[in-house]
């Protein structure tokens, strides 16, 4: 590298290191003021022995915590959450909606579960083109026709059934009491419910309880007790109790009110699905299990970290412009394959073992120019997504045993596709948006995709959540991950990276501004406040376009330290998210 460059990419990087220490300064002090938690000189999460929940919702935290107490292993809590959310959390939380499950046993024992979404069997490659071809994009993202087969209640009785510990209807009973006696919202809560309110009316053919003439003010009350019913069925049937009865018939009468294609036959259909899990090693001590196909973030975020190791980050230090010019360049590369390559892995030949063996990734990551970025229209291969707020929702939970569950879930879009199923209660997902459906055309995240994800009856559409457990030295070290669709990959990557190789403890991983970029736009996105003007100026002297988010992720974090403490760290400091163990 030239003198004159690296000598000013030094000096950035200590001027970037002093802003971002007085940043987390002002960051604690303000914090602490509201909460009282972290102190001014160290942010931490919380420390506990016994068991740890973190989530988005605080509701949803005590839930899982009274679980754990109540001698129930980490997949019980999770179960109860998971129900839990649906309830407190609706714009994320689901049973009408699906997600991912990555563990790990206190025994080592690693595995994933896959309750993802699937395309409706009447699902068709043009089901959102007009007769000249041309896409219809509200269609997928709003309304019955966006709505995938629900994967969640199934793979809520499928953990139960291989990992959980307690009856399943003491898992879903809390969730029955809190949807039946309602629940106090909270200023975000309020935010989101009002932004949608035109939604909300336009999607359905009846006052759903989340309208409010004039909108919520924090502090409002609300039931649910179409929900609490449809809980209650689940609560008796367990899988059935949603796929069959007056569940499954209430969902079918909502598709046919609208222009839905679920039938009875998807329903009993659905099948959550074991699988195994992307498991690979990162530098010497580490090994990070993540989420296969139909996700691609296992694959992505392993690509990432192995590219990383051909830098030094540490050297770099934390949101450099040298450190986000390389980060940039990687996922340049990494989100070019993941629009090619990755797909429902049951339906197209996803080359996992090429693009994570030695010689790809050195090819691929080992000669990244350090003087000036790459145009990703070079990169051959990759297409976009960009992402606009974060509307899916992550949980991590560690019991005594050191059992471990890190569970992403979502309906995609916030409140999925808005419909909520009448005298059922729950909102249905709009996650047929993450197909591509149709070669060229961006989805809600401005991704173009190809035929590896084109739209096929009973495939599942590929995701970028990344739910994910990092091992230490053959111990469990580390349960994460986030929300923010594309940007969940690059979110989960640097908070491991701020851990590993900038030695951030994990609530300071979590609270650490992000930043993102991936093949297409060719821009890099900066969480607002994650670098100051010098940083940027560094960035757009090596060619970088610069674009700018409010918020990055709202990762839910677990670190399990030397002397075996839990150290919970939830993304409080842009949600309600909450750490409670004992
Ligand atoms: O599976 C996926 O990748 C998307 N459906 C996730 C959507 C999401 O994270 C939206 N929130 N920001």
């Amino acid at each position: 590298m030239p003198l004159l460059i690296s000598n000013t990419i030094i000096l950035m990087k200590k001027l970037t290191l002093l802003l971002f220490s007085s940043l987390l300064l002002t960051f604690t002090i303000t914090n602490c003021k509201m909460s009282e938690k972290p102190t001014a000189k160290e942010v931490r999460g919380v420390m506990a022995k016994n068991g740890m929940v973190v989530t988005a919702n605080p509701y949803a935290s005590e839930i899982g915590l009274e679980i754990l107490k109540k001698g129930g292993n980490a997949f019980d809590a999770a179960i109860a959450v998971q129900f839990a959310l649906a309830v407190c959390y609706p714009r994320a939380g689901n049973i009408g909606g699906g997600g991912f499950l990555v563990y790990r046993k206190g025994d080592g024992e690693v595995g994933s579960l896959d309750f993802r979404e699937k395309a409706p069997k009447s699902a068709t490659k043009d089901m959102y083109l007009d007769s000249e071809k041309n896409y219809l994009s509200d269609l997928s993202k709003i309304g019955s026709l966006a709505v995938g087969v629900p994967g969640t209640v199934a793979g809520m009785a499928a953990m139960h059934k291989k990992l959980g510990t307690l009856p399943f209807a003491d898992l879903v009973k809390p969730s029955v009491e809190l949807a039946e006696k309602g629940l106090v919202l909270s200023e975000y809560d309020v935010g989101r419910f009002n932004k949608y309110q035109e939604d909300f009316e336009k999607a359905n053919r009846f006052d759903i309880p989340l309208l409010k003439e004039g909108g919520w003010t924090k502090g409002d009350s609300i039931k649910y007790p179409d929900l609490a019913a449809t809980l209650a069925r689940i609560q008796e049937g367990g899988r059935d109790g949603f796929y069959k009865g007056k569940t499954a018939d209430l969902l079918v009468a909502e598709m046919k009110a609208g222009n839905g294609i679920i039938t009875h036959e998807d329903l009993e259909a659905y099948e959550a699905v074991w699988r195994e899990p992307v498991v690979e090693k990162y530098q010497d001590d580490y090994r990070i299990i993540s989420m296969p196909p139909p996700s691609s973030g296992g694959v992505a975020l392993v690509q990432l970290l192995e590219g990383s190791e051909f830098f030094d980050f540490t050297a770099m230090g934390h949101n450099s412009a040298e450190s986000i010019h390389v980060m940039t360049e990687l996922q340049r590369r990494v989100y070019a394959d993941r629009s090619t390559y990755l797909g429902d892995s049951d339906f197209y030949d996803v080359p996992m073992d090429w693009l994570l063996s030695a010689d790809y990734l050195k090819e691929r990551f080992g000669n990244i120019p350090m003087e000036q970025k790459t145009n990703s229209q070079d990169i051959k291969e990759g297409k976009v997504e960009v992402i606009e707020s974060v509307e899916t929702t992550h949980f991590s939970i560690v019991d005594k045993d050191g059992n471990a569950a890190s569970i992403t879930t979502t309906l995609n879009g916030n409140f999925g596709s808005k419909v909520m199923v009448k005298g059922g209660g729950f909102f249905l997902n709009n996650e047929m948006d993450d197909f591509s459906a149709k070669p060229g055309e961006p989805n809600m995240f401005g991704l173009v995709g190809a035929e590896a994800n084109k739209i096929e009856p009973e495939k599942r559409m590929l995701s970028s959540m990344t739910p994910t457990i990092v091992e230490k030295n053959g111990e469990l070290f580390m349960v994460v991950g986030t929300p923010g669709g594309a940007t969940i990959i690059t979110c989960v990557y640097q908070t491991i990276m701020n851990v590993i190789a900038h030695g951030m403890n994990i609530q300071e991983a979590v609270n650490a501004k992000k930043t993102h970029s991936q093949w297409l736009p060719d821009v890099v996105i900066l969480e607002e406040g994650a670098v100051d003007s010098t940083v940027i100026e560094g960035l757009k002297a090596l060619g970088h376009e610069i674009d700018y988010r409010p918020s990055l992720g709202r990762m839910e974090a677990i670190l399990r330290l030397d002397d075996g403490t839990l150290e919970g760290a939830p993304d409080y400091t842009r949600g309600d998210d909450t750490a409670l163990g004992f």
